[in-house]
């Protein structure tokens, strides 16, 4: 089965075709990154408009590099949210057009959702297996879900403040490192020894991520002129947020007897992340390829599969959520 799937919640203009919900025949990306770091964030007005002059050479793009002709797929896939309203919208037009057009089935996909199925593309070896913990990490969410089932979930933890992603890119602001920050994190702390002493926020008894205290310890040192080298600051804060995701993600598959741990979202491109993750966990560690980590339409597309194997369809009256929840 043939999916054509678009990606358009945040940032970036994304469509893929994908074969059997594993097999990536292409994956165009086109990032907004420069545009919006003049910004120093997402300007949302913008985001929609470059969506808009992007989507079609995009999905063009997407067909000529999986040198597929429309009469080849099977069905097209979306996101539907959570994401930018006005940047969502573009991307379900897209995919309606193309649908209505092609007389296609169309069906709509959670962003968070496709995240952790960007996992499941894997061309050779085994797919992930159920029961498994899932940790999404991302610029707007961080939630540990146990998975036992293709579209069963139960939320386990979420952050009560700031997404993992989110601290990054404000930390990465209070010391001047650029746009978008999580890599501007981690580029800065591979010269940087993790030597500041900043708190870590278990909240024993629950499985809730909280990453305001660290961001503001961070923030009281650079008011106070108390950051000599932004390397080390750098280090020291990817390592505590590392700490938190780590441990309670392998307490939590612990508690659970899951089969495997699953990483997604953004921040799963961090390479200290992995790493850590890797060394503490003893149970087996899937985490997709640094390009399927950050937003792109070739996970839409597997998350997609797997939907358009049920019953499932969405019609075209399919509508924007930006608000979307995975449960
Ligand atoms: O999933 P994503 O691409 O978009 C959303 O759905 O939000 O995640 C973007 C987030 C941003 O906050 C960005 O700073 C973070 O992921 N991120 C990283 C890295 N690459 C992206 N954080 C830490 N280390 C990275 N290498
Ligand atoms: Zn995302």
């Amino acid at each position: 089965m043939e999916i054509l799937a678009i990606e358009t919640s945040c940032d970036e203009t994304s469509a893929a075709v994908v074969e059997d919900g594993a097999c990536v025949l292409s994956n165009a990306i086109a990032s907004q990154v420069e545009i919006h770091a003049r910004y120093g964030g997402v300007v949302p007005e913008v985001a929609s408009r470059q969506h808009l002059l992007a989507i079609v050479p995009v999905v063009a793009q997407a067909m000529t590099e999986a040198k597929v002709t429309w009469d080849d797929l099977d069905g097209v896939a979306v996101t539907m949210g959570p994401g930018l309203a006005g940047s969502l919208l573009v991307g379900i037009n897209m995919a309606k057009a193309l649908a209505f057009a092609r007389n296609l089935p169309l069906i709509g996909v959670n962003h968070l959702e496709a995240h952790i199925y960007a996992n499941w593309l894997v061309e050779s070896g085994p797919a992930p297996a159920f029961p498994l913990v899932c940790l999404i990490v991302s610029g707007g969410h961080s939630n540990l879900v146990l998975m036992r089932g293709h579209g069963d979930y139960v939320l386990l933890g979420q952050t009560r403040d700031d997404a993992a992603g989110e601290a990054f890119d404000k930390a990465a602001r209070m010391l001047s490192l650029g746009y978008p920050g999580g890599p501007a994190i981690e580029k800065a702390a591979v010269s940087g020894v993790a030597s500041i002493t900043l708190p870590r926020a278990w909240l024993k008894g629950s499985n809730d991520f909280s990453f305001s205290g660290v961001k503001t310890a961070l923030l009281r040192l650079v008011e106070a002129d108390q950051i000599s080298n932004s390397a080390d600051a750098a280090a020291s804060f990817q390592e505590a947020v590392t700490d938190i995701l780590v441990g309670k993600t392998v307490a939590v598959a612990k508690e659970y007897c899951v089969k495997q741990i699953l990483l997604a979202g953004g921040v799963a491109a961090n390479k200290r992340l992995r790493q850590r993750l890797r060394e503490v966990s003893p149970f087996p560690v899937l985490i997709p390829p640094m390009v399927l980590c950050t937003d792109n339409a070739a996970m839409v597309a597997a998350c997609g599969y797997y939907h358009f194997q049920t019953d499932r369809r969405d019609g075209l009256g399919l509508d924007v959520v930006p608000g979307l929840k995975l449960v």
